[in-house]
């Protein structure tokens, strides 16, 4: 078989006499399919005995690797129930240090350490002791997005998709700490009647951006969508929507809805998953006035290549002192009690 080495055509330039020497060029090896990182990725996998847990927010080409996509509240329960070694958390940190918290014995990985969140950092522990000295009678209720000291200072923690049950469950006559997203927590609160509910004043940089006023133009434009929002939303933006819920209630809503278009206020990662269960339908999103995007910059720190790269190393890990695991597994378990 003749092989057009176009290098040596090249070399030797035009010649019509050219063909001889041409044939004399060696045949090629074969070539082989180049692996990918995807590839890589999937034989670590295999190897560190690793289940992939990936948020909704995270890139397509991590969610298509993960093992299971979800919220922060089935992404705990499933971190709770595998079988296996190790956990490669593509979410962010307080997310993988919850996974830690109900698998002390397994290692946990994240593949960007940076990958943290707003309403972590708006919740220090030392405010969160303050409070409870001055206040012992409250319940203090905490988002799953705290740092672990946090949660250790916590009677139970909640999420977006079950806050209104969490805080129900608590007697009415006790007064609660909720803490520590500002919108979530008027939410509850509205959902609940509960007056006697204090509320932190942290934000999501992300949801607290959404302007209404963006959500009022979109709508416009695209009548008869229906809004779906993540209640780190602003009051103003909830009041518009449709249907209010984790994000993985968004996604369940959108696919059961009989509408074809939605608007979504939430981070655009969810696009993936949206378009998965509902491929004939059309999902608008509303840019946020921080940097005209809908991304949380924390989620798309992970890329493909660092969840290589942390597969590898095995880092960056999370490592929690043991006193903190076992104080912040009894508001988690609460929690995760409730059905
Ligand atoms: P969900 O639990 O609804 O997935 O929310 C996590 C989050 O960080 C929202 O910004
Ligand atoms: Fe935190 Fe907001 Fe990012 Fe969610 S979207 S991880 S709440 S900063």
């Amino acid at each position: 078989m003749l092989f057009l080495d176009f290098r040596r055509v090249a070399e030797i330039g035009f010649d019509p006499h050219a063909s001889d020497k041409l044939k004399a060029t060696p045949t090629p090896p074969p070539m082989f399919a180049a692996t990918t990182i995807a590839d890589e990725i999937l034989d670590l996998k295999k190897q560190r005995k690793a289940i992939l847990l990936a948020h909704h927010y995270q890139e397509p080409e991590i969610q298509e690797l993960a093992d299971v996509v979800g919220d922060s509240l089935e992404l705990a329960r499933r971190a709770r129930d595998f079988a296996g070694d190790a956990i490669a958390f593509c979410g962010v940190w307080f997310m993988a240090e919850t996974a830690k918290v109900v698998n002390p014995g397994r290692i946990v990985v994240v593949p960007d350490r940076a990958a943290t969140c707003s309403l972590v950092d708006s919740c220090p522990v030392e405010a969160v002791r303050e409070f409870r000295r001055r206040n012992p009678d409250h319940v203090i209720v905490s988002y799953i997005n705290t740092s672990i000291e946090v949660k250790a200072e916590s009677d139970i923690l909640c999420t977006s998709r079950n806050a209104v049950k969490v805080v129900n469950s608590i007697l009415r006559e006790k007064p609660i700490l909720f803490l520590p997203d500002s919108n979530l927590g008027d939410y509850v609160r509205k959902q609940t009647g509960r007056e006697n509910m204090q509320i932190w004043q942290g934000t999501c940089i992300v949801h607290a951006t959404f302007p209404a006023r963006r959500l009022a133009e979109a709508k416009a434009e695209h009548a008869g969508a229906k809004v779906v929002a993540h209640p780190e939303c602003p009051a103003a933006v909830l009041a518009m929507a449709d249907f209010i819920g984790s994000t993985s209630a968004i996604v369940d809503w959108c696919a059961a809805s009989q509408a074809a278009e939605f608007i979504v206020m939430t981070e655009s990662g969810i696009r993936f998953s949206l378009q998965k269960v509902a491929p004939g339908k059309r999902f608008y999103f509303v840019a946020n006035e921080n940097c005209n995007c809908s991304e949380c910059p924390y989620m798309k720190l992970n890329t493909l290549e660092k969840l290589r790269d942390c597969l590898i190393a095995l880092a960056p890990r999370v490592e929690l002192p043991e006193d903190t695991v076992r104080r912040a597994l009894v508001p988690l378990e609460r929690m995760l009690a409730l059905k």
